[in-house]
């Protein structure tokens, strides 16, 4: 379900300055081409950032795109952010904010879904180097006051290295930043005292360089809400990726942009992760990594209970009302699958049977 309140396009582009049409105009589309090339080209990844065209350019095309990956993870984690703002006030911080993509999209989901949790947010602080950035992520923090339900929010944006603020907020998001650092290692505060969130590239090498991050937060006592419904070593690890995706296409101004970039595929790919103190239900939970396959009339898809990584199968003549949930799923959702076989046994067997019972938890 989109989060793009009604004001969204006039925010977007009071705050860049554009009318409407300007987004197909060469000032915006070319500084693009240029920002693609070099996301490619490892080596100058970091130059756009301090490059006030592309910057605007980057905020106009892909913090829309980047928003909804926030919304998808928050509404899979239980209620690990419900938690985290139930004794607010609570300082969220989003290291390498750019034009501050994490923090918008945070607001408005909770706009959305929990506009009482509004008021426990005591602080929304942006961290960069670029005061490109900041000075971006300052006009849509002007912007966005003239909405009532957020007009009262508190914004700061700070000129710094991210790794020197990453433990002392109460939500801690980072989102495609760490794919630029040579070392993610990160000072983190206690599980009991923040709720972290990264969101990076949906590529394989992104995904190595995460694992040890992972595993340090998992060693320093956090547990994984989302993705994983375990705390084990990602059995994904050695050989494939755990890796989602959302239709870049949500908004008609993305897919105008995307037609006139070449850029038809509709799909985006993310890895996501959210940490905190907060248990999630791990017993018989599994997740949805991949579409559905349909082969013979044969459902396929892979599923991973955070220990084995499952492509199950529900044959034609399996089927049955209690297991229908596997087939409609969306990847990136949660089932609980109860049957009277443990997790090892069903991970070698891969077969839903008709007695097995699904549901799909978030
Ligand atoms: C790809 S943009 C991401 C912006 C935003 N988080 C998003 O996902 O849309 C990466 C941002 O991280 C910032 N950045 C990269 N390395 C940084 C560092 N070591 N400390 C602070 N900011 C950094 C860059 O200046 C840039 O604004």
């Amino acid at each position: 379900m989109p989060l793009f309140p009604d004001y969204f396009q006039d925010w977007l582009f009071d705050a860049l300055a554009l009318q409407p049409g300007d987004e197909l105009c060469d000032e915006l589309l070319e500084p693009l081409h240029t920002l693609h090339r070099r996301l490619m080209a490892s080596d100058a990844a970091t130059a756009y950032a301090d490059d006030p065209a592309a910057m605007r350019s980057y905020a106009c095309f892909y913090m829309p795109i980047n928003m909804p990956k926030l919304w998808r993870m928050l509404d899979r984690c239980g209620d690990a952010l419900t938690t985290a703002l139930a004794n607010g006030p609570v300082t969220v911080t989003e290291l390498g904010c750019g034009p501050g993509t994490f923090l918008w999209a945070l607001l408005f989901y909770l706009r959305h879904h929990r506009p009482d949790l509004l008021p426990n947010i005591g602080k929304l602080m942006g961290v960069d180097r670029s005061p490109v950035a900041l000075k971006l992520a300052g006009k849509f923090a002007k912007s966005i006051r003239r909405d009532p339900l957020l007009a009262k929010v508190p914004c700061e944006f700070v000129q710094g290295d991210w790794r020197e603020h990453s433990g002392n907020a109460g939500i801690v998001i980072t989102g495609n930043v760490l794919n630029e650092a040579d070392d993610t290692a990160i000072t983190f505060g206690t599980p009991a005292e923040q709720l972290l969130i990264i969101i990076e590239p949906g590529t394989t090498a992104v995904f190595q360089q995460i694992l040890p991050l992972r595993q340090q937060l998992i060693d320093g006592g956090f547990q994984i809400n989302f993705p994983c419904p375990s705390q084990h070593a990602c059995p994904l690890a050695a050989d494939n990726w755990c890796h989602f995706h959302i239709n870049r296409f949500e908004l008609p101004l993305i897919q105008r942009m995307a037609n006139r970039l070449h850029r038809q595929n509709d799909r985006h790919h993310f890895i996501g992760f959210v940490f905190s103190g907060t248990t999630t239900n791990a017993e018989n939970q599994w997740r949805v990594l991949s579409r559905l396959r349909r082969v013979h009339r044969s459902g396929i898809r892979y599923i991973c209970d955070g220990r084995h990584v499952v492509e199950a199968v529900l044959g034609r003549r399996d089927k049955a009302t209690g297991n229908a949930a596997f087939a409609k799923a969306a990847a990136g959702d949660r089932i609980l699958m109860d049957g009277p076989r443990d997790a090892a046994t069903f991970a070698q067997s891969k077969h839903i049977r008709s007695t097995d019972r699904i549901d799909i938890v978030d």
